[in-house]
């Protein structure tokens, strides 16, 4: 066996072969399953992506509606997974009521044979159709509410967009919530996907292996970063106190949110898209006055940054679509994870289909043969 180098972050290091998606981050190409991601944002819709990333073929018009009643019929929770939310505490992050949530699922959902496609679609289905309607019931219940029932008329974005503001969302908003969703669906082999392919790996169930993900994704480095760009811009405050802003991170060795990638090293390709998404919105619901500072913050980062590489990722104008949806800021990356079941999905049956237990290595840096000191003689 080849024995590499220590690389931290396993940069560089494959952990898998994967046909799902492919990212190439000098030219700013993303792709599922080979097409690319700015086609799937114009054309598809997220269930249709969420079926080409599991099964691997754009589904036809039967195995799409099929695909789609059968999430519709499965949105409700039970009602003992609402009254544990009920005993959540209302200022606790909607990321950590999601990951208990999702980890509860499998309390309900007997595990039975990996190698049963049956279990497998049963549990892509339920995984789908519930986190949407987790993160809304956490949503109503922190503010005193009981929680929305699904609306079997409307569709998946928004369903939820309804099931979260009390309100059914114009097409324009729905559009453009289902548009996100598309976009954050799946990016090849970030954290949270790694955590999800380790715990399935073990061959534990499905509801372990998603809220596994949702607690990797919750980190500011990775899904965490859109909620702390909104803050971010809120702490600039104006137009005039970017640079400074900028400079100050600099000094203080602080990064700034929403710019940077392990993979990108132009911009990102969702972000672009991302921000004329934002724009429509403005343009229809009125302008934000964020958003002349994420402009002014964006340039200011390729005056100083741009040599090094540094540019918008997808969390650095997804925030401001969201914010004009009338999304709290500490639902942005719930919303994310809503998404991203998809992808972490599609890795754990590709995982099943030829799976080894990961178990890498590590490089002891400790000594050996010490002496146990007996406790009266320590200081
Ligand atoms: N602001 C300022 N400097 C930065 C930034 C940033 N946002 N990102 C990277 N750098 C610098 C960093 O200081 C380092 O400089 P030097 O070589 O002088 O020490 C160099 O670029 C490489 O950075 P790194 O942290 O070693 O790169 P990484 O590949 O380990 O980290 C990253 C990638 C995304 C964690 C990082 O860019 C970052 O922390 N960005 C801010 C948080 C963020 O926006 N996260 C969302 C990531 S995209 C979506 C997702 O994954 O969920």
């Amino acid at each position: 066996m080849t024995v590499c180098e220590y690389r931290p972050g396993l940069e560089g290091i494959p952990a898998a072969q994967s046909s799902i998606s492919f990212v190439d981050g000098q030219k700013g190409i993303l792709e599922y399953r080979g097409i690319r991601i700015e086609e799937l944002a114009e054309k598809s819709t997220f269930l249709e992506t969420a079926y080409l990333l599991i099964w691997g073929v754009l589904p036809t018009g039967a195995e799409l509606d099929e695909f789609a009643d059968e999430i519709r019929y499965h949105r409700r929770i039970k009602y003992r997974i609402e009254d544990m939310m009920k005993c959540f505490p209302e200022k606790g992050h909607p990321m950590d009521a999601l990951q208990t949530s999702a980890a509860a699922l499998g309390l309900y959902y007997a595990r039975r044979a990996l190698d049963n496609p049956e279990y497998i679609r049963q549990a892509v289905v339920r995984l789908l159709a519930k986190i949407p309607t987790m993160v809304a019931a956490f949503q109503l219940i922190r503010k005193g509410n009981h929680p929305i029932q699904p609306n079997d008329s409307l569709d998946y974005a928004a369903n939820f967009l309804y099931m979260l503001t009390e309100k059914r969302p114009t097409d324009l908003a729905a559009k453009v919530f289902d548009v996100c969703l598309t976009l954050h669906a799946e990016h090849t082999m970030n954290a949270s996907t790694f955590s999800a392919m380790v715990t399935a790996s073990t061959l534990t169930d499905p509801y372990g292996v998603i809220a596994s993900a949702v607690g990797t994704l919750a980190g500011p480095l990775h899904g965490g970063a859109n909620e702390e760009v909104l803050l971010m811009l809120e702490e600039i405050g104006s137009v005039a106190n970017v640079r400074p802003y900028v400079e100050k991170c600099i000094a203080n060795k602080q990064k700034v949110m929403g710019f940077g990638h392990r993979v990108y090293k132009v911009k990102d390709p969702r972000s672009t898209i991302l921000q004329n998404l934002a724009e429509q919105l403005f343009a229809e619901l009125g302008s934000d006055e964020y958003y002349d500072i994420a402009l002014e913050l964006e340039q200011a980062m390729v005056d100083i940054y741009g040599e090094k590489g540094i540019y918008p990722n997808v969390d650095f104008y997804s925030g401001l679509v969201y914010r004009k949806l009338g999304i709290p800021n500490d639902l942005f990356t719930p919303i994310f994870a809503i998404s991203r079941v998809a992808g972490w999905l599609a890795h754990w049956k590709e995982q099943l289909n030829a799976n080894r237990i990961f178990r890498p290595t590590q490089i002891y840096t400790g000594q050996h043969e010490v002496p146990y000191t007996p406790i009266e003689q320590r200081s």
